[in-house]
């Protein structure tokens, strides 16, 4: 045959042709990579892959050398504050956080009854200044801000009160309480160094990938019988001492968070779990690999708690989370999805939804 010459009508085609297959092969290769970066759970080999890939990224960014050390957030220490009525204050503030129960629960000394079992340090572990423990470093930065959840710019004493209302499941304090403003100056204490606008690093909950699959609670309360019972007991309701304080808190049940609280969102939950649970664990401990931790949230969250109206919520249907249990939704999903998941075709079609809006 003779060799094609590329201006000759064969030549042409054969052209055409190389062009189209590259392209065709180019255009799969680019929706496989989103296919397994967004939907697939990566195998270990692929964590493994990419964690050394980061800290080589990191190491050459540094110049080398020694291993990086993150940097993470410290809180810094109310007694060092020399104004002795602000330290009392503050030191107030953090009583109310790490004892909350002992004031306000059901044998409250300041209100019983105005909240459940929980102190808020449950969630918001050493009275909030654990790193990737839900801490409150970027509060002080980040409020007032415009939230989604209600559609209105909340400020601390709003936010504050939301978790009274919702994972304390009880009434809000009012804003010009000794309380109330004991709370809020701790709590903004703790974020005062970092820069207006800022999230500094260790803050909030640390990622969870998704997994590629529907939770599954049979798992999870296979999950929760070997690794959480010893503490939150086989009921979930945790264990009280004769002074009527929880050693271990109640997971589910009368006396635990509502469903409009923020850990009744599986993702909340299982980041939660996977980075401070069984007690002990931390951020770079983990006990629990990422199918432990979204299981044993599904077992957890299925099970019976306080209910709160939440209609009010989530004004803008574009914006309420893939984890967000109770429809209606814009994104075109059953509230079953919602609910287990898979999650990750939801966020992604939120994702494209809000940039589309923008
Ligand atoms: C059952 C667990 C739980 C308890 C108890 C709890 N919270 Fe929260 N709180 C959360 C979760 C989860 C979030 C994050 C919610 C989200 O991002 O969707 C949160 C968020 C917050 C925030 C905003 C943090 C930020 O970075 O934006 C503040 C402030 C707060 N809580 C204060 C309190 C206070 C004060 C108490 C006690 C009166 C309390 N919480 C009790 C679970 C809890
Ligand atoms: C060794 C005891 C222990 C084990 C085991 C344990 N926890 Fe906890 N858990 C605690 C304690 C203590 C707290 C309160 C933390 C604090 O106040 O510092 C807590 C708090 C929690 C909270 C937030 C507060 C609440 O009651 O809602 C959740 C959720 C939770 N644990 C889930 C789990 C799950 C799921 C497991 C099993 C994977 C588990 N825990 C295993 C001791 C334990």
């Amino acid at each position: 045959m003779a060799k094609p010459n590329w201006m000759d009508p064969l030549g042409q085609k054969l052209l055409r042709q190389l062009l189209g297959l590259t392209s065709f092969l180019v255009a799969m290769i680019v929706l496989l990579s989103i296919y397994i970066g967004y939907f697939t759970q990566p195998t270990p080999w692929v964590q493994q892959w990419r964690a050394s890939f980061r800290s080589l990224a990191t190491n050459i960014e540094e110049g080398g050398g020694a291993k990086p050390v993150m940097e993470y957030w410290q809180a810094p220490d109310v007694l060092a504050v020399a104004d002795s009525a602000q330290r009392a204050q503050l030191l107030y503030g953090k009583e109310l956080v790490a004892y909350t129960a002992q004031y306000f629960g059901p044998n409250g000394k300041i209100k019983a009854g105005n909240t459940n079992g929980l102190n808020c340090q449950n969630c918001h572990l050493e009275a909030g200044t654990k790193v990737f423990g839900n801490n409150y470093s970027r509060v002080a930065a980040t409020y007032p801000k415009l939230r989604a959840r209600s559609g209105q710019v909340e400020d601390v004493v709003k936010r504050i009160n939301d978790c009274f209302e919702r994972s304390l499941n009880g009434t809000a304090l009012t804003a010009d309480s000794p309380e109330m403003q004991a709370m809020a100056a701790y709590i903004q204490f703790l974020g005062k160094e970092v820069p207006k606008g800022e999230k500094p690093p260790g803050s909030g909950f640390k990622d969870l990938a998704f997994l590629n699959r529907a939770l599954d609670p049979v798992h999870g309360e296979a999950v929760y019988v070997e690794k959480c019972i010893s503490c939150h007991q086989v009921d979930g309701q945790g264990v009280i001492d004769a002074a009527g304080v929880y050693t271990y808190p109640p997971l589910w049940g009368p006396l635990s968070y509502n469903d409009g609280a923020g850990l009744y969102r599986m993702s909340n939950f299982a980041k939660y779990v996977k980075w401070n649970m069984p007690q002990g664990a931390s951020h770079d401990e983990a006990q629990l690999t990422d199918e432990e931790a979204w299981d044993v949230a599904a077992w957890v969250n299925t099970q019976p708690r306080p209910s709160k109206d939440l209609s009010g919520d989530w004004p803008d249907l574009s914006k309420k989370p893939y984890d967000h249990p109770f429809g209606p939704y814009a994104d075109g999903f059953s509230e079953e999805q919602h609910k287990l998941g898979p999650f990750g075709p939801i966020k992604a079609k939120l994702d494209a939804m809000a940039v589309a809006a923008k």
